[in-house]
């Protein structure tokens, strides 16, 4: 006899994610059903409809996908930008500690100031250069806090085929500039959403099964690149399915010389072994996973 469900109400259901989430469940696990909830059914800056979403549906665990991620325009929307990222999880916070309900939340590398080259811990201490960083550093800091049962996951660089990343910004830009230009002094790794949900609901079977293993944790994909060494993927990646990436080349640039409206870290790189070491789960290579994003992009090819 099978036992019930683990039932997962997910926020920002549209985005990244939140579809790469439904996309897990739905081809690998009757053991979860998940409540996906997109911003139009449910806005988490809306202390009631918070309230009523958990009293309705009162889910096994809560994550939160949703978030205000438009680094460049957090500085000029800052009062928008923190009703979501900061205001919003305190929303979801407190109604999970009335409902007693544990969440996963997704936070950032934009939380660090990127001067430690040689990557970051769990140990270290939030230092935000911009308002989308420090937006996500105070959510951080509310959720440890109010509800101790809570799992904050930071991760970088995520990718996949849907809604806005640097993959996709990537490829447009590339069909408009030649050569595109690519900063090569700004280390990290990317993720794929889809690993990055793997990596949500492995840690939610191993927290219903008993790990008592709370807290924060980073998770990025395999290979430390720069975002030169990434567009060159994505690029390489595109030219195996639409031939106007043939003659596109890439040249390297400096970040100052390729200026941005919000300061960006030069070292996003996340240690991800406390992930490893608590809950046995291993960072996976990206490079197969921006193949696949990209291939998605690209309608199928009629058998010939
Ligand atoms: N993208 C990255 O590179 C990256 C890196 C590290 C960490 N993260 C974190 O990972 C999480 C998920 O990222 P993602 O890339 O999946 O994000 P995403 O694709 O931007 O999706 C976020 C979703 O939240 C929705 N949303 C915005 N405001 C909302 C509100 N008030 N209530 C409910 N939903 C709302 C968005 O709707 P609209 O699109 O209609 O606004 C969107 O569907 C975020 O917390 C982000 O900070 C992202």
């Amino acid at each position: 006899m099978f036992g019930q469900p683990i039932r997962i109400l997910v926020t920002g259901a549209e985005g990244q994610v939140g579809q790469a989430l439904q996309e897990r469940v739905a081809e690998q696990s009757s053991a979860i059903e998940l409540i996906a909830l997109p911003y139009s059914r449910l806005d988490i800056t809306d202390t009631q409809s918070v309230q009523r979403a958990l009293a309705e549906h009162l889910p096994d665990y809560l994550i939160n996908t949703a978030g205000f991620n438009d680094v460049d325009k957090a500085e000029t929307e800052q009062e928008r930008c923190v009703a979501v990222n900061r205001e919003g999880v305190r929303n979801l916070a407190e109604a999970c500690a009335e409902f007693n309900v544990p969440m996963l939340h997704l936070s950032s590398d934009y939380v660090f100031d990127g001067h430690y080259a040689s990557g970051y811990t769990e140990q270290d201490d939030g230092a935000p250069t911009g308002v989308y960083g420090a937006s996500k550093w105070e959510a951080e800091e509310l959720l440890r806090q109010l509800l101790p049962r809570h799992i904050i996951l930071r991760t970088s660089w995520l990718f996949s085929e849907c809604c806005t990343n640097y993959v996709r910004s990537t490829l447009a830009r590339a069909l408009q500039q030649n050569p595109l230009l690519a900063v090569d002094d700004r280390r990290g790794s990317p993720t794929s959403a889809l690993d990055i949900a793997r990596v949500l609901l492995a840690v939610v079977q191993q927290l219903h099964n008993g790990a008592d293993a709370w807290g924060t944790y980073h998770y990025s994909g395999a290979e430390i690149s720069t975002l030169y060494g990434f567009s060159e993927a994505i690029i390489e990646e595109a030219r195996q399915h639409d031939e106007r990436f043939a003659e596109v080349t890439l040249k390297a640039v400096a970040s100052a010389d390729y200026p941005t409206v919000a300061q960006r870290p030069s070292s996003s790189i996340l240690v991800c072994r406390k992930l490893l070491h608590t809950f046995g789960i291993r960072q996976r290579p990206w490079r197969p996973e921006l193949s696949e994003a990209v291939r998605r992009l690209y309608p199928a090819q009629p058998d010939s």
